[in-house]
């Protein structure tokens, strides 16, 4: 690494699904910044520097072999890294606390407080605090005590970047930003912050869509953010339970809704419930907070769009009970997706892992298949009693199976051909599709029975008593 051939020298403390693509993208529009992405995890900075990058997500690999080596590094050498950036990015995880005072609700801070007092502990000159972490409002303020603590001589100011990014499409959700949202201290330090990493992103970012706000509010912005998009999903799930004992469709009426300007078409795709390592965490976090401060109706309001997601994953099952003849003791289904969503190998809170946890109990066999998130699913079903085979190929998962149940809408699931899966099957053949994204009059003409989310269920040899 030259060291005089760069402006300026970003660290990024925490190298997964966040501090990886942001800190690529960052080092393509910035060549004269160097950018040095650090993790306590050997293996994972590994991945990084290999050829088998740690995540899979389009378009990332090219990116990272274009800047790795000349303005991007991933090290595990964190602490010279600390000592030598002038602006430090903080992308560790915030998960869900499991123990202790606010357990199953407030965030677990210990890996932002770790790199809080490393970075005290490594400094030796002024420098910028960029929180990119998702982390409760006034985080912050216990962040800058941390910095300072026993410490006068030197300054850190920090800045609240939130990341809006989604999996599976982040490399294009960091390009073409909704919005970068940057919270600052209104002081003149707090304002020539925020400058600097408005330098940054204005390389490839409008002005009007670089909004700044004061550090509180940026930081709740990023829950209210989620926990918005999350409450469109709860509704519209709600609403397909509804449809499927009124016979309304309810992809029609979410269209119908959608068309409304005021409401608009995004978000409304109604299914068998949200995952993501985001939204349950997030809505959980807002939870916590709103009865911290005394506010149990906000609370309870939050804490319904989670109730609805876990009983949007219920109904699910219990449809598939029903519609297999109240019993699929030995019978082997077929589990298409296991990723949380299409594009990612990300399994983290995905349906799948709950709906293969009920339909174990039932004592299903398992058969799951996923183009990416086969290892991952290995990972989260571990321990778990029962038969489960993972099998990279849908015709072979799909072979000798009663039922198959589809939980992440892959594209290439699409356009396999069905009529070899139905003859490969038991008879009556069943397909939930738990995302609405198959052809289900085809799928019914080939002699599947179908049932879906939110529409009527489509039944070979329906008994009409
Ligand atoms: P992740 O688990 O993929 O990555 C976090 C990394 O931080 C891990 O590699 C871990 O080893 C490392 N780490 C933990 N403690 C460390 C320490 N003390 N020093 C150095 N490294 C350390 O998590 P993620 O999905 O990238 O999420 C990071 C943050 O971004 C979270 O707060 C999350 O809520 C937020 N976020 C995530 C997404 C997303 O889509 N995944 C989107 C927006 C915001
Ligand atoms: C989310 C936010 O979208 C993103 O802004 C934030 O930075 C991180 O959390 P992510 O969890 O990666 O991103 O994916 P997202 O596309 O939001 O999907 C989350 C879950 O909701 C997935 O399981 C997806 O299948 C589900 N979903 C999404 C629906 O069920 N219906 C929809 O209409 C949209």
């Amino acid at each position: 690494m030259s060291d005089n051939k760069f402006v300026k020298k970003i660290a990024c403390i925490g190298a997964g699904y966040v501090g990886g693509p942001t800190m690529t993208v960052i080092a393509n529009f910035c060549p004269d910044y160097q950018v040095t992405v650090l993790d306590i995890s050997q293996e994972r900075i590994d991945q990084w520097n290999s050829n088998e990058l740690p995540i899979f997500e389009p378009g990332l690999k090219e990116r990272v072999l274009k800047a790795r080596g000349q303005n991007l590094f991933f090290s595990t050498d964190i602490d010279r890294c600390i000592d030598e950036a002038d602006i430090i990015f903080v992308a560790v995880n915030t998960p869900t606390k499991t123990f202790g005072e606010g357990a199953g609700k407030a965030v677990d801070l210990q890996y932002i407080e770790q790199t809080a007092r490393r970075i005290k502990e490594n400094s030796k000159s002024d420098k910028i605090i960029v929180e990119k972490s998702t982390i409760p409002v006034r985080a912050a303020e216990t962040l800058g005590k941390i910095l300072h603590s026993g410490n006068n001589s030197i300054h850190f100011e920090i800045l609240s970047n939130p990341e809006f990014m989604a999996e599976g499409t982040g490399i294009h959700d960091m390009e073409n930003p909704d919005r970068i949202l940057i919270g600052s201290m209104d002081t003149p330090s707090g304002q020539a912050a925020r400058d600097e990493l408005i330098k940054i992103y204005e390389r490839w970012v409008t002005p009007e869509n670089l909004i700044t706000t004061n550090l509180w509010s940026s930081e709740l912005s990023k829950l209210v953010s989620n926990a918005f998009l999350a409450q469109r999903i709860s509704s519209i799930n709600s609403i397909s339970g509804l449809c499927e004992v009124t016979e309304a469709d309810v992809d029609e009426v979410a269209r119908a809704v959608g068309k409304d300007s005021r409401i608009g078409p995004k978000f409304l795709r109604a299914g068998v419930g949200f995952g993501g390592s985001c939204f349950r965490k997030d809505i959980l976090n807002l939870v916590y907070l709103c009865e911290h401060f005394g506010l149990q109706p906000v609370a309870d309001f939050w804490g319904q769009v989670i109730i609805m997601n876990d009983y949007q994953m219920e109904r699910f099952v219990q449809r598939m009970l029903k519609a297999m003849f109240n019993s699929v003791v030995d019978k082997k289904i077929a589990l298409f997706g296991f990723a949380f969503k299409p594009d990612t190998g990300d399994t983290r809170d995905s349906p799948a892992i709950y709906i293969s946890k009920m339909l174990l109990k039932e004592r299903a066999r398992l058969c799951i298949t996923d183009p990416h998130a086969l290892k991952n699913a290995q990972k989260d079903l571990e321990g778990v009693e029962g038969e489960i085979v993972y099998e990279p190929d849908p015709y072979k998962a799909a072979e000798g199976a009663h039922a198959i149940a589809l939980m992440t809408e892959w594209d290439q699931y699409k356009t396999l051909d069905y009529k070899r899966i139905f003859e490969s099957m038991e008879k009556p053949a069943f397909l939930f599709d738990g995302r609405n994204h198959l052809d289900h009059q085809a799928l019914f003409d080939l002699g599947f029975n179908v049932h879906s989310i939110g529409k009527p269920d489509r039944i070979q040899f329906d008994d009409p008593s």
